[in-house]
């Protein structure tokens, strides 16, 4: 099924339904993080090519926003069904192209196609509504404004490595459902996953145009991408580095930013310490740490410190490193050396600084294995920064109040986990912590995917979750009829006569 995507490894780009080659005649290796060999080689386009998939998204639009939604909908549906057929092929890729492992591979395509289907009954059920004037002081009862959603038009969703199908898939099906066409700039490691994803939307009958990809190197195309004057819409997720850069040049494009996180689970002295260091553990190191709402730092609540680090080191000693195909295993080499550098450097700190290495510390290549400290204080760069690598820092501290100060000092504000047995304390300190989400006595995570997905200060704006995702690419368009005063209130302003109102009635 995924043949026409490539010829001998070289993948090329969608442009108006066709896979084509760039004429730059540059391509791009995209290597394996695991074992360095060639996944593929990707389209380095160019800027004139880029402006060819942004005109023609502008000409497929047309007919596009003007499709009933009910065969938008269906062509959403025939690809979800596809990527699901194809999920096992996708997740192999995926593994080997981001070093991810198969089994989460496969559940990021399975949940993605669900994503799909979820957009697409969502989009059926968006109403719009009619509002009379007379509810604001002063109006009248003979306006009344239809509202609709229209769509914004050409949406460019950049998605980042970690996530490549899903977080393309997150900005793409609900830009289109509503109407918009869409240029998908994938990552440059995951691009060939995210790729597959496009050729399932191509074989379920997307109409030529309404979705092109391009591809290529961020330091050619990336800022004039975000600048082109075709762009209506940006929804990026990646870095809060990346992210500012973008929000900086876009001007008055609107933009959803998903960015960075530094996630606390603050745990208080009566939570269940032995459950709370599973779902910790799990949240802190699933995908090698190179998630978003990892939990990337644990703010141990006063006397709890040791038990609490007992149990987290037993569950952190019981996890297997290894290679992503391989069974069981969940800490995976790192997308890049550069990244395990970082890492590295970010533990060394810490351990000058008198951190407590409770397990982990040992590197093979891109493979870190996973690392656990104990005692970390805030002068301590692991404190603040976001690792995206299989490091969790303990700090321990006296009080709720202590751990809702650190918490809320951090420049990022994702999401956060409170553990308690206390449900009327869990949400005292929710309501105090600066962040889009709360869980409470549980790990960070995105999904359910129709929730509100968001974060505050450096880790973001706008909101994603399929309704809000939707709501944010469309925008209102309101028609006002005016209607004359004596139709709307025929016995004050029109004198009637007696049984004339009785027989227009019957
Ligand atoms: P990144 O380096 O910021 O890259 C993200 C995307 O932006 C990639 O597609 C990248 O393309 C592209 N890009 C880079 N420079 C660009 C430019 N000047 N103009 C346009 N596009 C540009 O992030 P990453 O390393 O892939 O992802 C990890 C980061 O993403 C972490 O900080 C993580 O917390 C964050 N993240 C946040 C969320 C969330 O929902 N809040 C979810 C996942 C990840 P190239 O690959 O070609 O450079
Ligand atoms: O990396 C960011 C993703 O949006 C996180 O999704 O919580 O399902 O792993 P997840």
């Amino acid at each position: 099924m995924l043949n026409e995507l490539h010829v001998n490894q070289i993948y090329r780009n969608l442009l108006h339904g066709q896979w084509v080659e760039s004429t730059s005649g540059k391509t791009i290796a995209v290597r394996s993080p695991v074992d360095d060999s060639v996944v593929g080689h990707i389209q380095a386009m160019t800027q004139g090519e880029v402006d060819q998939a942004i005109a023609d998204t502008k000409v497929a639009l047309k007919t596009w926003a003007l499709r009933p939604m009910s065969e938008r909908a269906d062509i959403l549906y025939r690809a979800a069904d596809l990527l699901e057929e194809n999920a096992d092929e996708i997740a192999r890729i995926m593994a080997m192209e981001i070093g991810k492992t198969l089994p989460s591979s496969q559940n990021e395509v399975i949940r993605s196609a669900e994503f799909i289907r979820f957009t697409a009954d969502a989009g059926q059920n968006i109403e719009g509504e009619t509002i009379s004037g007379d509810k604001f002081p002063g109006g009248s009862m003979n306006k009344l404004s239809i509202v609709t959603a229209s769509p914004i038009g050409t949406v460019l969703a950049i998605s980042p490595f970690n996530y490549p199908v899903n977080l393309t898939v997150s900005k793409v099906a609900p830009a289109l459902i509503g109407g918009n066409a869409c240029i998908m700039k994938p990552p440059t490691q995951g691009a060939i996953s995210a790729l597959c994803l496009a050729e399932m939307f191509r074989q379920a009958g997307l109409p030529d145009g309404v979705l092109n990809t391009v591809t290529g190197k961020s330091s050619e195309i990336g800022d004039y991408l975000t600048t082109h004057p075709g762009i209506n819409f940006i929804n990026f997720t990646g870095s809060t580095k990346t992210g500012r850069h973008i929000s900086g040049l876009a001007g008055m494009v609107p933009q959803i930013l998903e960015l960075g996180g530094k996630d606390p689970a603050i745990v208080l002295e009566d939570a269940d310490l032995k459950k709370t260091a599973q779902l910790i553990t799990v949240g802190a190191y699933s995908y090698s740490g190179q998630r978003c709402t990892a939990v990337k730092r644990v703010l141990a609540v006063g006397s709890i410190g040791d038990e609490l680090a007992r149990y987290l080191t037993l569950e952190v000693e019981a996890l297997k490193s290894g290679h992503p195909m391989e069974e069981g295993v969940t800490i995976t080499p790192l997308i890049s050396s550069e990244a395990a550098d970082y890492v590295q450097g970010l533990i060394d700190d810490a351990l000058a600084k008198g951190a407590v290495l409770l397990s982990g510390n040992r590197r093979e290549g891109n493979l870190l294995y996973p690392t656990l400290l104990d005692q970390v204080t805030p002068d301590m760069r692991i404190a603040w920064e976001e690792p995206f690598g299989p490091v969790l820092p303990i700090l321990r501290v006296s009080s709720a109040e202590e751990a809702i100060r650190l918490a809320n000092e951090s420049q990022y504000g994702l999401q956060a986990s409170v553990f308690t047995n206390h449900i009327d304390k869990a949400f005292t300190i929710a309501n105090r912590l600066e962040v889009g989400t709360v869980q409470i006595n549980n790990k960070p995570e995105r999904g359910p995917d129709h929730f509100p997905f968001l974060g505050v200060k450096d880790s973001g704006m706008g909101t994603q979750g399929i309704r809000y995702a939707i709501e944010a690419m469309t925008r209102p368009k309101a028609i006002v009829v005016t209607i004359r005063p004596e139709l709307v209130n025929p016995v004050e302003d029109t004198p009637v006569t007696e049984g004339q109102g009785e027989s227009e009635i019957s």
